[in-house]
């Protein structure tokens, strides 16, 4: 199947035996570690993003450092509207902002289709030398926004607490909504089957604002647009996992969207995600991020919890249910993932 010397998140995703429970971290690469910081400390977020070097360099970060079982490349959803023809700017402090935001049947019509071998050469760059940098110890993992997810940010400009923009659009302007998330679905297809093609093993679909709908709302304008995604992306036999963040209602759904796992949040114990979805895919998740502000035993003692809720078997990749906070102390990280690969031994 691969050359990998552990692949045991691809084993995990497609529900086969492995002797221990592998872990990953969302958003690894990032602040909470210094050698990241010292790398970003030199260079703004997009130039490391757009310089394949840097890029390698960060993805690899974690995977030396804190022991994890894959390497997620160091990239950001926000690439994708960029890529789409959208001005994007990270501003200190602020996180990244679309000065422009979409708002005008015209300016959906101006957003051109990319061509991710030319758009987002530099993310297919950045993967391809990852990939000679690691050698085969790990496997890389590939991602994208959602589309419903990419709407909202193209949309609302930036984060949101109220979503109003977005929500005026759905509510006021379906259709043309739905013509744009029909052109992210698109372009986002294509961009995962290029991920893919330069190397990645695994690819990830970040629905970060998933849980803002109503059930209704979230199968109209999300869900049938992942399903659309998931079913375009080229591919021989890599996995897909979705994350759609605080949508735990719809299980019986979600299971059928196409994806290889689902990825879960803390707010839902594994034990029940696994009973309903258990027996169609794999299950990502799901300790609660801020559990690593605590100490070492209190880790350890949650991280078990995640285990036992899971239980005896195949078909768990071990993971936080959103990303790393920024302020959170490695040595914390490492204890995790060191107990997490011991005692996950007696699972198997
Ligand atoms: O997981 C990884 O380590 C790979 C890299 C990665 C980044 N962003 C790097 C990043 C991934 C997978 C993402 C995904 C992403 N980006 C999501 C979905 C995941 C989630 O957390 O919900 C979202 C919503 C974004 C958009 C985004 N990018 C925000 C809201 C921010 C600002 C807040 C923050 O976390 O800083 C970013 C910037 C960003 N993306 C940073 C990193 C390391 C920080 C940039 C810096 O160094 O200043």
């Amino acid at each position: 199947m691969s050359q990998l010397q552990n692949d045991l998140v691809i084993k995990a995703a497609k529900r086969l035996p492995t002797d221990r429970t592998p872990i990953w971290i969302m958003r690894q690469a990032g602040r909470y570690l210094p050698e990241y910081r010292a790398v970003r400390a030199k260079h703004d977020f997009l130039t490391m993003c757009k310089t394949p070097e840097l890029a390698a360099e960060v993805t690899i970060q974690p995977v030396n450092i804190i022991g994890v079982d894959a390497a997620i490349i160091f990239s950001d959803i926000l690439v994708i509207p960029e890529a789409m023809g959208m001005h994007l700017e990270i501003t200190e402090g602020k996180g990244p902002v679309f000065p422009s935001p979409v708002n005008s049947k015209e300016e959906v019509v101006k957003l051109k289709n990319p061509d991710p071998s030319k758009d987002l050469r530099y993310v297919l760059d950045a993967i391809l030398l990852t990939k000679k940098e690691l050698n085969g110890r790990v496997p890389i993992i590939g991602f994208a926004g959602a589309p419903w997810t990419i709407l909202t940010y193209m949309v609302e400009g930036h984060g949101s607490k109220s979503f109003s923009k977005v929500k005026k659009l759905i509510y006021g302007n379906p259709e043309l909504a739905h013509i744009l998330l029909e052109k992210i679905t698109k372009a986002t297809a294509a961009y995962l089957s290029a991920q893919i093609e330069a190397g990645t093993s695994l690819v990830q679909i970040f629905d970060t604002w998933a849980g803002i709908l109503s059930p209704g709302d979230y199968q109209m304008f999300a869900m049938r647009y992942v399903q659309q995604l998931i079913s375009e992306i080229k591919r021989k036999d890599e996995p897909v996992i979705y994350f759609p963040k605080g949508v735990h209602y719809l299980m019986h759904e979600l299971k059928e969207v196409g994806a290889d796992a689902i990825s879960v949040d803390w707010t839902v114990e594994l034990e029940k995600a696994r009973r309903k979805m258990g027996d169609k895919v794999a299950i990502q998740g799901n300790l609660d991020p801020t559990v690593l502000y605590a100490d070492t035993d209190s880790i350890k003692r949650e991280a078990r919890k995640v285990l036992e809720s899971f239980g005896k078997g195949h078909g768990h990749i071990f993971n936080l249910g959103h990303g790393i906070l920024p302020d959170i102390d490695p040595e914390n990280v490492k204890a995790l993932v060191s107990y997490v690969k011991e005692e996950s031994k007696n699972f198997h």
